[in-house]
């Protein structure tokens, strides 16, 4: 079965075609990133417009690279911007309509979780079949999202802990608005900091909060402490360095060049200390949830997934607990339209119908239905 699957939730607008649920056949990516760059964050009308634009051209290239016929449309509906969700919502109703062909909607964080399993025309996939992973932990860690995940068979979804603030990707985005070093941040932090490791490896990291979560928060959101992450109390703690040093931002006399980027060896201290402060963080939660089950695979997903000292952590980590790691390949880490149409083939709850009723969903949780 081919299915065309449609992205749309935040800043890139995306489509691809895949066959039985793993074999990408095309994958087209347009990304809005220069767009909104300027405003140092995603601005949702603007990703909206720019979606409107794209969309047309983004799906014709992807079913024109396909060269073949589809038997059905998949897309995200939630969660994500809705503004920016609609766009692909509707662009997939009318499309499937036209075309005659069933649609299915997908949960945006669900199908980060299939991205270990796509593989390119031609290749040999890596991983093994969904259905002969699980049970499984999953680690959805995005912009947008940090989420464990419990996958007792593939398709079925319990959220086993989570931030509580926010997403790793956006402690990221954050720190390095405040450091001057432009949007998005995850790439430039992960590049500086290995640049800065590699140089100074003797160099003790500044001792940044590791998102432990404040005592009690956590019953709030009805979740174990062990599996939930905090990033507030790190940025704060970011902030007040800054604030005591304010020379880190204010001067950039003695800069370098770290993995391609000018800055003081001062900043880049900061910057890989802070960035292992989330990568513990991640590590830290992972072991406890590992713990927890008797997993087969551990399936990570999601921007963040491609941070190299994120993927070197967790490599130990899942050694360690004797559980094969499933990463996506670095071109599905971050947002794209082959995870939906993917996931489209193994987990169809929202279809027939119901498909053509939904609406965006901005705050979709995992595991519905
Ligand atoms: O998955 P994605 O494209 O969008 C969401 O679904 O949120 O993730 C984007 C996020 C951004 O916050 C970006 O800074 C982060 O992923 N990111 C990284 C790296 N590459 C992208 N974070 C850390 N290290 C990276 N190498």
């Amino acid at each position: 079965m081919t299915i065309l699957g449609i992205e749309t939730s935040c800043d890139e607008t995306a489509a691809a075609v895949v066959r039985d649920g793993r074999e990408v056949l095309s994958n087209v990516v347009y990304t809005q990133i220069p767009l909104h760059q300027p405003y140092g964050g995603v601005v949702p009308e603007i990703a909206s417009r720019a979606h409107v634009e794209k969309i047309s051209q983004v799906v014709g290239d992807a079913l024109s690279g396909a060269g073949t016929k589809i038997d059905a449309v998949a897309v995200t509906y939630g969660p994500g911007l809705s503004p920016a969700l609609i766009v692909g919502l509707n662009a997939a109703k009318g499309l499937a309509k036209s075309l005659g062909v069933p649609l299915v909607a997908i949960n945006h964080i669900e199908a980060h979780l299939h991205t270990p399993f796509l593989y390119d025309s031609g290749e040999t996939p890596s991983a093994a079949a969904p259905e002969d992973c699980c049970p499984a932990l999953g680690l959805a860690v995005s912009g947008g999202n940090t989420v464990w995940i419990d996958m007792p068979e593939y398709g079925k979804y319990e959220v086993i802990g989570e931030t509580l603030d926010d997403a790793a990707g956006e402690a990221f985005d954050k720190a390095a608005k405040l450091l001057g070093l432009g949007y998005p941040g995850g790439l430039k932090i992960d590049r500086i900091s290995a640049a800065f490791r590699e140089r100074f490896p003797n160099e003790p990291l500044i001792p940044f909060p590791k998102g432990r979560p404040r005592d009690g928060v956590t019953a709030l959101a009805g979740l174990p402490a062990e599996l939930c992450v905090s990033f507030s109390g790190l940025k704060t703690a970011l902030l007040r360095h800054v604030q005591h040093n304010p020379s880190l931002v204010e001067s950039k006399e003695g800069a370098q060049d770290f993995g391609g980027y000018d800055v003081t060896p001062e900043v880049a201290h900061v910057v890989a200390s802070y960035q292992e402060a989330i990568v513990q963080a991640i590590a830290d939660r992972t072991r406890a949830a590992l713990r927890r089950g008797s997993y087969r695979a551990f399936v990570l997903g999601g921007g963040v997934s491609l941070n190299s000292r994120v993927r070197a952590v967790l490599t130990k980590v899942c050694s360690a607990a004797h559980v094969p790691l499933l990463m996506a390949k670095p071109k599905f880490t971050g947002d794209n339209g082959a995870m939906v149409a993917g996931l489209a083939f193994y987990r169809r709850n929202v279809s027939g119908d119901a498909a053509f009723r939904a609406d965006a969903s901005p705050s979709l949780q995992v595991g519905l239905a």
